[in-house]
C-alpha cells in the first residue's frame, strides 16, 4: 500500500471510527527513535519444577522520572511475573493465588489441558483466594505464557502488568546445541509499551497503543550479550501493536520455534511480524561482532500496511501512539566477551513435526469477524461473548480446519485454547516460512481469510468450554471471543 492510500484508508478508518478524545491525556512528544540514556534489561526470575506457587498482588515500579506507577506483579515482581520452567510429562500442580481486591484468573496460554484446568474467564479466583489446578505437561518444548482472562477485565490486568513467560523443555529440544543459559544467551523478550497519565499511571481507559516501548517492563532497555549465538524467545505481549522485528545492520537471523515449539528446520529471515500472543524462538550471531560494539533490536513498523496494528499515523486519541507507523528501538544490545560454552552453529535440523494437512479435516467451521462499525464493539458472527453461549461444539478427536475470515475494518490477532494447529492457507498469499510450525495465535490481515487445521484430542466436556478470540485484550473484552466444547 503506498503512503497515500496509506492515509486515506486511515482517514476513512478514523471517519468510520469517530475521533474519540475521551483518553487523550497530555504527552509530552519527545525522544521516541533516539534514546542514548538506557536501562538495564530486567530478566524475570524463574521457578523450575513440578509445583508452582504464584500471587498476584499490587505493587509499584520506577518507570520514568518522577512518582512510581502503580503495577500488578506476580510474587513481589514490580511488573509482570517469574518465568516458569517445566518438563514435558511431567504432572505440574500450580497455586495461584489473589491478592488483589478484585477477581482473575490466570490462563495458561498455549497448554494442551482440560477446560476446568484451563484460567480462562470462567474459573475465577476470588480476592485472598487461592486456585489449584494440576495437569500433565503434553505441549512441545517452547515459549507459552500466563496471564489474567476475566472477562471485561483482561485489557486492564494486562496493562498493569500481570502476566509471565513459561518455558517448557523436552528430550528432543535439550539434545540439541541451542542456546539455553537463561539470561545469558537465552533471553525473554516481552515486549509491549504503555501510555501515562501526568501522574505516571498507566492510562487504562480503553486505547489500543502506548507511546514508549517497553521490553520486559524496562522502557529503552539495554543488555550485554556475548559475542556467541544468542537465543531470543519473544512474546507480543501488546494491546493491538504488531511488531515487524530485525536488526539495525539488517543482519539474518534464525527463528527455530513458533507458539507450539521448534520448526522442522531454522528458517533464515532479517524480519519477523509478531502479532499480540504469538511467541516465536529466534538466534542471532553475535561471534562476528566486536567485542564493545552495539546494536539495536528494532521494530521496523514504518510504512506497515493498514490493518496491522500500530500503522496508523495519529500520535494521540484512542488509535494514535507516539510510536505508530515508526522505526523504533526494542532492546540495546552490547557486545562483550563469549562465554567458555558458546554456542557457535545452528543446527541444520531441529526435529521432525507430523502437520495436519488441509484433506485431514472431517469438519470445516468458517468463523466471521464482524461489527467494529461506527462505534460498535468486534463480534464473531455477528454474536457478542456471551458467557453461557456456546458456539461451537467439536466432537473429541476430530480433526476440524477453521476457516476465519475478515471482511472487516482491521487486521486482528485469533487464538484458539486447547489445541497447536497448522495454518493452511491465506488468502492474501503465501504462508511465511517463519510461521509454518505449530501455531496457536495468528495475524489476519484486513480483508484476509486464513484456514488452520488442528486435532481436538485427549480433552471433553459438556459443560466446560474453551475460548476462541481475537487476542487485541481491548476486543476480546468487548465480546470478540467465542466458546466451544469438545465432546465425547
Ligand atoms: Cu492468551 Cu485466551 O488467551
Ligand atoms: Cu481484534
Amino acid at each position: 500500500m503506498t503512503k497515500i492510500s496509506l492515509f486515506l484508508a486511515s482517514l476513512i478508518f478514523i471517519v468510520i471510527y469517530g475521533c474519540n478524545k475521551s483518553d487523550d491525556i497530555t504527552v509530552t512528544p519527545s525522544t521516541t527513535t533516539t534514546s542514548l540514556t538506557y536501562n538495564d534489561l530486567w530478566i524475570p526470575p524463574t521457578i523450575t519444577g513440578k509445583s508452582f506457587d504464584l500471587t498476584l498482588a499490587k505493587s509499584s515500579k520506577q518507570l520514568r522520572s518522577g512518582a512510581k506507577t502503580a503495577t500488578y506483579g506476580y510474587n513481589g515482581s514490580e511488573f509482570w511475573g517469574p518465568t516458569l520452567i517445566m518438563n514435558k510429562g511431567d504432572f505440574i500442580q500450580m497455586n495461584v493465588t489473589n491478592n488483589l481486591s478484585e477477581t482473575t484468573t490466570t490462563h495458561w496460554h498455549g497448554f494442551h489441558i482440560p477446560a476446568i484446568m484451563d484460567g480462562g474467564p470462567h474459573q475465577m479466583i476470588e480476592p485472598n483466594s487461592t486456585w489449584k489446578p494440576s495437569f500433565e505437561i503434553k505441549n512441545n518444548a517452547g515459549t507459552y505464557w500466563y496471564h489474567p482472562h476475566l472477562h471485561e477485565k483482561t485489557f486492564e490486568q494486562l496493562t498493569y502488568g500481570a502476566g509471565g513467560l513459561i518455558i517448557i523443555k523436552d528430550p528432543i529440544e535439550s539434545a540439541l546445541a541451542l542456546p539455553r543459559t537463561y539470561g545469558t544467551d537465552d533471553i525473554p523478550l516481552v515486549l509491549t509499551s504503555r501510555r501515562y497519565n501526568s501522574d505516571n499511571s498507566f492510562t487504562t481507559t480503553e486505547h489500543a497503543y502506548g507511546d514508549y516501548a517497553m521490553a520486559n517492563g524496562t522502557h529503552d532497555a539495554q543488555i550485554s550479550l556475548p559475542k556467541q549465538l544468542v537465543r531470543f524467545r519473544i512474546l507480543n505481549a501488546e494491546t493491538e501493536r504488531g511488531y515487524n522485528l530485525g536488526f539495525s545492520d539488517n543482519r539474518s537471523f534464525y527463528v527455530i520455534s513458533n507458539d507450539g515449539g521448534l520448526l522442522d528446520a531454522p528458517v533464515s529471515v532479517t524480519r519477523v511480524k509478531l502479532a499480540v500472543g504469538e511467541r516465536v524462538e529466534i538466534v542471532v550471531d553475535l561471534s562476528k561482532d566486536e567485542v564493545g560494539s552495539s546494536l539495536d533490536m528494532k521494530a521496523y513498523n514504518a510504512n506497515q500496511e493498514f490493518g496491522f496494528g500500530g500503522s496508523e499515523p495519529q500520535t494521540t486519541g484512542q488509535f494514535g501512539s507516539l510510536l505508530n507507523n515508526k522505526d523504533f528501538n526494542v532492546l540495546h544490545i552490547n557486545v562483550k566477551g563469549a562465554t567458555s560454552n558458546a554456542i557457535v552453529a545452528v543446527p541444520t535440523k531441529l526435529t521432525t513435526n507430523t502437520y495436519w494437512k488441509e484433506s485431514d479435516a472431517t469438519t470445516v467451521r468458517t468463523i466471521k469477524i464482524t461489527g467494529g462499525q461506527a462505534g460498535s464493539a468486534f463480534t464473531f458472527d455477528n454474536n457478542t461473548y456471551g458467557f453461557t453461549t456456546i458456539n461451537q461444539t467439536v466432537k473429541l478427536d476430530a480433526i476440524e480446519k477453521w476457516t476465519i475470515v475478515n471482511n472487516n475494518i482491521f487486521g486482528h490477532s485469533f487464538h484458539i485454547h486447547d489445541i497447536q494447529f497448522k495454518i493452511v492457507s491465506r488468502s492474501s498469499g503465501a504462508i511465511a516460512n517463519y510461521e509454518s510450525g505449530w501455531k496457536d495465535t495468528f495475524y489476519i490481515r484486513t480483508g484476509e481469510t486464513v484456514s488452520v487445521v488442528a486435532k481436538y484430542d485427549d480433552f471433553a466436556s459438556s459443560t466446560n468450554p474453551f475460548m476462541y478470540h481475537c487476542h487485541f485484550p481491548n476486543h476480546e473484552d468487548a465480546g470478540l471471543m467465542g466458546q466451544f466444547l469438545v465432546t465425547q
